[in-house]
This record gives structure tokens, sequence and C-alpha cells, in this order.
């Protein structure tokens, strides 16, 4: 059985369309073995124990600095022997360390085309913030693997998404969802647990 880690920090509805997935049976010989989140109030929780998923929470608060607080997270993660870890709305940054301690395991949905609107300051509303004030007729959302460098790892998969005329960033925010990142995310996982890709120089390929 394949071991997922999610992380999360808000609602969670990427972390959703994986659980979706695997009840439907879209992803196959798969579980999520732990839901992990820095925020108590988040609902990505009650999702997870709708679903009866272990849940865990460590707060960055809790720790005398970021460095101790990674430590408990990379103890925790290791001891839970995980296949993978998806970073599905996960508000923190996290260091060379952590990304090393889990070398190509660690993937991340991002709500724009990398490498447009993506890297420091683009998360949440103001990415589609950027795609509405530049007037793009396109964004989409992005899957890859997390390097130390933010939104600079491997591409898995991107899909578009058409901006529309009247869109305001919460439209935008929930049709690019909707549209790319609910179907994406699980396309990604799949994709990795049934060993359909490698990284050859930084680049994702399909193992035909
Ligand atoms: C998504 O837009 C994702 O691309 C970004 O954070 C948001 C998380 O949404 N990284 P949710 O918590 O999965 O609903």
């Amino acid at each position: 059985m394949f071991k997922i880690g999610v992380l999360v920090s808000g609602n969670g509805t990427n972390l959703q369309a994986i659980i979706d997935s695997i009840n439907n049976g879209f992803i196959k010989n798969a579980r999520i073995e732990t839901v992990v989140t820095n925020k108590e109030d988040a609902f990505a929780l009650q999702r997870a124990k709708n679903n009866n998923i272990e849940t865990k929470i460590i707060k960055v608060k809790s720790f005398e600095n970021k460095q101790l607080y990674e430590d408990a997270l990379i103890d925790y993660l290791k001891e839970k022997e995980l296949d993978l870890i998806v970073l599905a709305g996960f508000m923190v940054i996290l260091s060379e360390k952590f990304v090393n301690s889990f070398k190509n395991k660690i993937i991340n949905i991002h709500p724009s085309l990398i490498p447009a609107f993506s890297g420091e300051g683009y998360y949440g509303l103001k990415v589609h913030e950027g795609v509405l004030k530049r007037g793009c007729k396109i964004t989409g959302a992005t899957v890859h693997f997390v390097t130390e460098e933010a939104d600079d790892g491997p591409i898995i998969i991107q899909k578009a998404v058409s901006v529309k005329d009247d869109d305001t960033e919460e439209t935008l925010q929930q049709r690019v969802m909707e549209e790319a990142e609910w179907l994406i995310l699980p396309e990604a996982i799949n994709l990795i647990l049934n060993k359909k890709i490698k990284i050859v120089d930084n680049i994702v390929r399909r193992i035909c």
C-alpha cells in the first residue's frame, strides 16, 4: 500500500480531491496515512476526521525557532514511513533540510501555470490578482516536485483555465480549483505511484 501524507493549512479542498479519488477508485492501492497541519482551525482537519484519517497539529509557534519546528515535522513524517508527501495549501515555507529529508518525494499544487505568477509572494488570492492585473487570458494550475526554491521544482502536470472578462480574484480562484487543481493533483499522484514518470536533468519525463 502506497502511503501518502498530506500537509494542509486551510480549507482542504485539494485534500478532499485526493480523498474522493481514493474512495472512488481513481487512485488505487494508496491511502492517506496522515494529515498534518500548522493551523488548528484548518477545516481540512474536519475533512480528514470525516474519513477516519489520522491528523496531527504541529504549530510553528510551539517551538523556539523554525528549525526546531521543522525537525519535529521531519521526525513525525519519517516515523510514518511515507511514500509521498503532498503539500496541499500548506502555508509554511520549508527549508533545504526538509526537502533533502524526503528527496523527490514531496509535491505541491500551485494555482498558476508556473513559472508565471509563482515564487515568493505568490500565494492564495495574490496569484489570481496578478493574473487579472496583467490581463492574462489563460491561467491554470501546476503540480510540481518541491525543491528548496519556492515553486521551482520539476513540473509534473499543468492544466490551463480560461480567464473571463468579468472574473474577480475569487471567481477565478474557484474555477482554477474546479477545472484544474482538483483534477491534476490526483493525476499526479497516480503518475508517481504507478511509476510512470522519472526526473531527468530536472525535467519530468513519462516512462512509456
Ligand atoms: C489552492 O489554491 C492551492 O493551489 C494552493 O493553496 C490553495 C489550497 O486550497 N497551494 P485548499 O485548502 O486545498 O482548498
